[in-house]
C-alpha cells in the first residue's frame, strides 16, 4: 500500500542533494575533534598502564570508520601486552579492575562496569569533552569491521555522505538505539553499503570478494575470515565498476528509500555486504526474523535479531514515511531551519 509519488523534478533533486551534503557538513567532526579523541586515548593509556600493567588501548567504531559525529561515543578496545587473544583471561576480573582504575581518573565520571553483556564493557563519561564511551576487551572483530567500513568510506565521498544522512535519519526518527530495542548505527551503515553494492551500476564493490591473483591464505580471527581488498589506490585496476556510477547523493538517498520500501524483500533476503549474490533468509535459517542484517565477518551474528515485531514495523514505517517526504517536493518550507542540535 505504498502511495504513488509525483515525478521528481530536477530542481527538487538538487535541493535534496544539497540537504544531504549539508547534513554531512553539519555533523562531521573537524580535525581538532579527531585529534582530541586520539589525545584522550593516549592520556587513558598512560594513566591505565600505571594501574593495569601492559594495558594497550585502540580506538575503533565511528571515531575511526569514517562515519563519526561530533558527539559520537568513544569506542575503545583494551588488550594486554603479550596476550594475543582473550583465551584464558578472566574477563570479569579484568573489567572490574579496569573500572576500579578508571574511578581514580580525575576527568572521568559515571564509571559503570557491565559484565552481563555479550561483550563485557566499562562505560564512562569524560567531563572535559562531554563525551561518553566504553572500553571493551579483545573486541578484535570490531577492529576489523572498523577497517572494512573505513575502506568503503574512502572509496567515494558519496558513501560517507549517505551514511551520515542515514545516521541522522535514524536518530531523528528514534530508530537508532540498539540498547532500546532498535538497530545500532553500525547496522544502518551496513544497510547503506549493501544498497550501494546492489545499485546498478554499483557505487562500491564487494571488497570481501576481491582477491588479487592467487587466492590468499585465509586469515582467521576468532574463527572468522577477515579478508578484504584494502589496496584502494589500485582499486581502479581490479574493479571494472570503478567510477561507473555517476548519480548524485540526493538521487542515491531517494534511491535507497525506494530500495528498502519498494524493491528489497526483508522476508526473503538478508542484508549482506560480503557477497554480491543475494543471500536468502532461508539459507541462513533466519526466516523467523523480521529484518536480517548479517555481520560481514561474524556470519552467525544477525544485527536484526533483537528486534521485536513492533519495532521492525516501526522502523519500516519510518522508511515508508521518508520515501514519501523525500520523494515529493514541498510547497512551504518550515519558517526556520531548526537548530540541528535539537535533534539529539
Ligand atoms: N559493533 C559490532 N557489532 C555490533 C555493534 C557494534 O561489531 N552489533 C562494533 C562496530 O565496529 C561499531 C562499533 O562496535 O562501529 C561501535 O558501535 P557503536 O558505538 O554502536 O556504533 P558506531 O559505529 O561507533 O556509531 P556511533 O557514531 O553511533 O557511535
Ligand atoms: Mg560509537
Amino acid at each position: 500500500e505504498l502511495e504513488p509519488l509525483p515525478l521528481m523534478t530536477l530542481d527538487f533533486l538538487q535541493i535534496l542533494n544539497e540537504v544531504c551534503e549539508q547534513c554531512y557538513r553539519d555533523f562531521a567532526p573537524d580535525d581538532v575533534e579527531v585529534k582530541v579523541r586520539e589525545h584522550i586515548l593516549q592520556d587513558f593509556e598512560t594513566f591505565l598502564r600505571c594501574q593495569v600493567p601492559g594495558a594497550k588501548l585502540v580506538l575503533f567504531g565511528s571515531s575511526k570508520n569514517g562515519f563519526g559525529f561530533k558527539q559520537s561515543d568513544l569506542d575503545i578496545c583494551m588488550t594486554l601486552d603479550g596476550q594475543d587473544t582473550a583465551e584464558g583471561l578472566d574477563s570479569m576480573a579484568v573489567i572490574e579492575s579496569l573500572a576500579k582504575a578508571l574511578r581514580k581518573h580525575h576527568s572521568l565520571r559515571n564509571i559503570l562496569p557491565i559484565t552481563t553483556a555479550k561483550v563485557p564493557i566499562v562505560k564512562f563519561y569524560h567531563t572535559k569533552t562531554g563525551l561518553e564511551g566504553d572500553i571493551s576487551l579483545y573486541n578484535t572483530l570490531a577492529l576489523h569491521n572498523t577497517q572494512l567500513l573505513a575502506s568503503y568510506a574512502a572509496i567515494d565521498a558519496r558513501v560517507k555522505i549517505l551514511c551520515y544522512v542515514m545516521k541522522v535519519f535514524a536518530k531523528v526518527c528514534d530508530i537508532g538505539d540498539a540498547s532500546r530495542g532498535s538497530l545500532s548505527s553500525y547496522a544502518y551503515t551496513l544497510m547503506v553499503l549493501y544498497f550501494l553494492q546492489q545499485r546498478s551500476p554499483p557505487v562500491i564493490p564487494v571488497l570481501q570478494e576481491m582477491y588479487v591473483g592467487e587466492k590468499e591464505p585465509v586469515v582467521l580471527v576468532d574463527g572468522w575470515d577477515v579478508h578484504f581488498f584494502s589496496d584502494l589506490k589500485n582499486l581502479h585496476k581490479y574493479w571494472p565498476g570503478y567510477k561507473k556510477n555517476k548519480e548524485s547523493v540526493g538521487q542515491l538517498w531517494f534511491g535507497l528509500l525506494q530500495f528498502y520500501t519498494e524493491t528489497f524483500d526483508f522476508k526473503e533476503t538478508v542484508v549482506c555486504i560480503r557477497r554480491k549474490e543475494p543471500l536468502t533468509t532461508f539459507k541462513k535459517q533466519w526466516t523467523s526474523k523480521h529484518l536480517a542484517i548479517e555481520d560481514p565477518f561474524d556470519l552467525s551474528h544477525n544485527l536484526g535479531a533483537g528486534l521485536s515485531r513492533r519495532m521492525a514495523s516501526f522502523i519500516m514505517k519510518a522508511f515508508i514515511n521518508a520515501r514519501r517526504v523525500f520523494g515529493a517536493p514541498v510547497r512551504d518550507f518550515p519558517p526556520e531551519y531548526p537548530n540541528k542540535m535539537e535533534y539529539f
